[in-house]
């Protein structure tokens, strides 16, 4: 790290006693200035135990700033843009949960941390990737509405002996949609000693042809817990980084060298220092949205402990 404008960065952050959380998929001058970099799990986790910050800078999409406000509904949350939006999380408009609840009134509510507070508010539990499995075993309901993303939703059906209905019918991640299955069998011929991981986002095909399956964060420990040396990572490209700058010593290869979540890569270092400086734009949502889908989201931190 050697940029002057990083240098500001840290510096106006002790000053202002200010927190900097950043998703893996921040590119690597922003993940250089981070206090604490995690996929969305670990970042809901992170910002449940952050009382002796008095500002937090939060480096993610929309639905994880807000999961971050939920959490902490007086402190100040600011993210470097509000331009950085998840598309897959406005997928499912909060009248089309509405609507599917009506049709499948016996159904458990599971959604996706990636998914708009209008609709998390409905949602008797939130997941993420890390832990999809295992908070939709802690509903009691044998039937689930699911969303957005299908692809995830299908990961769990497959592991669970419940009806996951998906909700919107085809909710997907754009950047994880780019992955094929002759991409894996491509990897496979370039790198025979290689590990192919994917994140569940990706279709379940895709899924099915690779070696494992997990979260950003879940890729990180394995990678670093396994005597294995050649990974190859079906994932958002700085996933890569971020493995690269903590685990010495292992060859990574992207899936796809073009998976780039754009809105993502939006928070430039230029915009973090103003909204140091500024301490805006300021993440607030309606306290009747927050307190609603507060209980979604300690539900999910309970059932993932
Ligand atoms: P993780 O929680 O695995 O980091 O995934 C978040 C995400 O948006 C993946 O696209
Ligand atoms: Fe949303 Fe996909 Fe970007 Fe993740 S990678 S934040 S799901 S658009």
């Amino acid at each position: 790290m050697s940029s002057s404008i990083q240098e500001k960065i840290l510096k106006l952050k002790e000053e202002k006693n200010a927190i900097i959380l950043a998703h893996n998929y921040q590119p690597k001058e922003v993940q250089e200035i981070a206090d604490f970099l995690g996929d969305s799990l670990e970042l809901c986790i992170k910002a449940s135990e952050i009382d002796d910050k008095d500002l937090v800078v939060f480096c993610g999409v929309d639905f994880m700033a807000e999961t971050a406000y939920i959490l902490n509904p007086d402190k100040k949350i600011v993210i470097p843009t509000l331009e950085a939006e998840c598309p897959m999380a406005h997928m499912l408009p909060e009248e089309e949960l509405l609507k599917a609840k009506e049709e499948h009134p016996d159904a458990g509510v599971i959604l996706y941390v990636n998914s708009i507070a209008e609709a998390k508010q409905h949602a008797d539990t939130l997941c993420t990737s890390a832990n999809a499995v295992k908070v939709a075993e802690s509903l009691p309901h044998d039937k689930i509405l699911f969303g957005p993303d299908k692809n995830l939703g299908t990961h769990v059906a497959a592991k669970l002996d419940k009806e996951i209905i998906p909700v919107p019918k085809d909710g997907h991640c754009y950047v994880h949609r780019l992955f094929h299955i002759e991409d894996v069998e491509l990897k496979r011929e370039q790198y025979p000693n290689a590990e192919i991981i994917c994140h569940p986002e990706c279709d379940i095909k895709v899924q099915n042809a690779c070696d494992k399956v997990m979260s950003t964060g879940g890729m990180l420990r394995y990678i670093a817990g396994s005597d294995k040396e050649e990974f190859v990572i079906g994932t958002e490209i700085d996933m890569i980084t971020r493995i690269n700058s903590e685990v010495p010593g292992k060859k990574l290869y992207p899936l796809l060298e073009g998976a780039i979540c754009e809105t993502m890569k939006l928070h430039t270092l230029e915009k973090i220092l103003n909204a140091l400086v500024n301490e805006e734009p300021e993440v607030v949502l309606h306290k009747d949205i927050a307190d609603k889908s507060r209980k979604a989201v300690e539900h999910m931190l309970n059932a993932s402990k």
